[in-house]
């Protein structure tokens, strides 16, 4: 029997098709909206071959409240949302700022407008450790200072946490649960669904996977004088499944009345930060495929360091990021090669 219908905007987005097979596998129906503006159709497909069953779809923008009311119409009973759409590129966001906050804060508005009239309990928030900035100190909690942001991105993320927190102290019917991730990376182990980047990569991973499959010439190193032990930048890599999880976990916490608090934020990371050469080395040997690299100077405005305290989420979720970084390498590369073998890229 269904645990009931969850929607998930930006279900057919990289975090959001991972969540959307953890869901499935534990028995909930899901209903994606997704606008396709970073993804596309045949994702579907992808979690269909993983768990047997297509999600119900509806392809509409949730900037549009009229769209929204249709498909809270057309899908009764919706418990839960998980919000993943928002437009997600830092660099991007400093050419067009009014796109990010129109994109993003008008996606959160109406959903919480929207969650009274069809009795929707809960609202998980995909946040994110750019909040933090550059840290004082590591590892970051969720308690750790929030940092002006550096970009309209990193303000919008900012703002709804803002926004969901004065919207829940005002009284709300329901509850939310903020994830602030650290650094997805990693794709599905049946390489079925991965991360879909639109043109030259500017995150790492899926820049270092075109390199190796030859898409790129050479991978640069943005920067080897930090303050670091090898002076490359250190984040905290976590895998995208293990994230996925996390988001099942929020959902049922908040339906089964679970939560300590109407909001609760919860830092995603694994709690180790693996620096630039370090994560390279680990695809290296993971994979035992080259990957042709050079140290060319710090891109502006990367942060020096910054890993997760996770143990909050770990005690009071009982969840914990457990892939080892060599398997998330490995899940990396077998996507790179399955987009290469489906003539994608
Ligand atoms: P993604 O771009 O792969 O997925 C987002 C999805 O939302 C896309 O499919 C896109 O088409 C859709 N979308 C965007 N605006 C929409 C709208 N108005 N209506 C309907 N659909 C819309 O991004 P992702 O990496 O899966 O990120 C998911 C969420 O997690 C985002 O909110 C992002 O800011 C946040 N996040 C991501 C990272 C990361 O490194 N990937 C880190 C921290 C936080
Ligand atoms: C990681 C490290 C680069 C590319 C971004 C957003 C953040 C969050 C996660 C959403 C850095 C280095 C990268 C390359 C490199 N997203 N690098 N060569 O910057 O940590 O975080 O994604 O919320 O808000 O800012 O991720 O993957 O771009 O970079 O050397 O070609 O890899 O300098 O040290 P970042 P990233």
């Amino acid at each position: 029997m269904s645990k009931g219908r969850i929607l998930v905007t930006g279900g057919t987005g990289y975090i959001g098709s991972h969540t959307t097979v953890e869901l499935i596998n534990s028995g909930y129906d899901v209903v994606i909206i997704d606008n396709l503006s970073n993804s596309n159709r045949e994702v579907l497909e992808g979690i269909k071959s993983i768990t047997g069953i297509m999600p119900d779809f509806v392809e509409a923008d949730c900037t549009d409240l009229d769209a929204l009311t249709g498909l809270f119409e057309k899908y009764p009973g919706i418990k839960g949302i998980i919000n993943f759409a928002a437009s997600k590129a830092v660099g991007e966001s400093m050419q067009k700022p009014v796109l990010y906050y129109r994109n993003n804060l008008n996606t959160l508005m109406n959903l919480l407008d929207i969650m009274p009239d069809y009795g929707v309990k809960g609202l998980v928030f995909s946040s994110s450790c750019t909040v933090y900035g550059e840290p004082d100190v590591n590892p970051v909690t969720e308690k750790s200072p929030i940092k002006k942001a550096t970009s309209p991105y990193g303000n919008t993320k900012q703002i709804s946490e803002e926004i969901i927190t004065d919207v829940i102290n005002a009284g709300a019917p329901f509850k939310s649960i903020i994830l602030r991730y650290f650094n997805p990376v990693g794709a599905h182990p049946s390489a079925e669904i991965g991360e879909l980047p639109n043109g030259v990569p500017q995150n790492l991973i899926p820049y270092l996977t075109q390199t190796a499959i030859g898409i790129r010439k050479e991978l640069s190193v943005f920067g080897n004088d930090y303050d670091t032990p090898d002076g490359s930048c250190i984040r905290d890599f976590i895998n995208v499944v293990d994230l996925a999880k996390a988001h099942v976990i929020a959902i049922e916490r908040m339906l089964n009345d679970k939560s300590d608090a109407p909001i609760e934020i919860f830092n995603l990371g694994t709690g180790k930060g693996l620096s630039v050469l370090q994560l390279i080395d680990a695809f290296e040997r993971a994979t035992e495929v080259k990957v042709p690299h050079k140290i060319v100077g710090r891109r502006s405005g990367d942060i020096e360091k910054v890993w997760a305290d996770p143990s909050y989420a770990n005690e009071v979720l009982g969840w914990k990021a457990e892939t080892p970084i060599e398997d998330t390498m490995v899940s990396a590369w077998n996507w790179q090669k399955k987009l290469r073998e489906r003539g994608i890229m």
